[in-house]
């Protein structure tokens, strides 16, 4: 598993914002769109393209498209919805798929409430949306989900992790032979007793949509 923190000064700045507890819902559903189109630049450094010609009006060059078969693009309702924008606004060409998932706020178990996923994802590359990866529990089964599918490479992009949530993805995953890589806006301190990231910005999902 690749880990990767952005380490750039626009995306240390639009986190210090949305973390701000004053921060009202519509800039932050506002800076959750800038910070994943930013992340989403990181995150498909390795997207599958194809050589091309094109005719310039001087002479022909050479360039890349988008492969085939196409990237899926998942983001996790209800918060990675918040996400989704972002993300496709610099590859308008992916397939997305939706999975509902949910965390008991008692147990902290994620459970799968719904999926529109292609069956055979045989040689797709995935790009997950989530936007707190806390415990690590629903991105470990949502991964889990793809893999089963036959994703053959999965990135997951998120605005804030625990460590904890990262050691549990790194044990889960330890016999996964699929290539996985986490990109972040922020690696945070810790989780707290509710399970929520410290310091965080709260409930991401309560922020964007109430
Ligand atoms: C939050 C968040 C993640 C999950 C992270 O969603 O958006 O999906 O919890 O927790 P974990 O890493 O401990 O599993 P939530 O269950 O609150 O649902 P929501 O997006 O509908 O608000």
């Amino acid at each position: 598993m690749r880990i990767h923190v952005a380490d750039h000064p626009l995306v240390a700045h639009k986190l210090t914002v949305l973390r701000d507890v004053t921060t009202s819902s519509p800039i932050f559903r506002r800076l959750t769109d800038e910070l994943v189109t930013l992340l989403a630049y990181e995150a498909t450094r390795d997207v599958r393209t194809e050589p091309v010609t094109v005719q310039t009006p001087v002479a022909p060059a050479q360039g890349v498209r988008l492969a085939d078969p196409k990237p899926l693009v998942v983001p996790i309702l209800r918060a990675g919805l918040g996400m989704l924008e972002g993300m496709v606004r610099l590859l308008p060409t992916a397939e997305v798929g939706f999975l509902g998932m949910i965390r008991d706020e008692k147990t902290l178990q994620a459970s799968t409430y719904a999926q529109r996923i292609p069956d055979d994802l045989t040689g797709r590359q995935c790009y997950v949306l989530d936007p707190m990866l806390a415990t690590g529990g629903t991105l470990a089964d949502a991964i889990g989900f793809l893999v089963d599918r036959g994703a053959s490479q999965i990135t997951a992009v998120c605005l804030l992790a625990a460590p904890e949530g990262l050691e549990h993805l790194e044990r889960r995953l330890a016999s996964c032979t699929v290539p996985v890589t986490i990109v972040m806006a922020g690696l945070d301190q810790r989780l707290n007793d509710q399970g929520f990231i410290v310091p965080g910005l709260g409930d991401a999902g309560d922020r964007l949509y109430g």
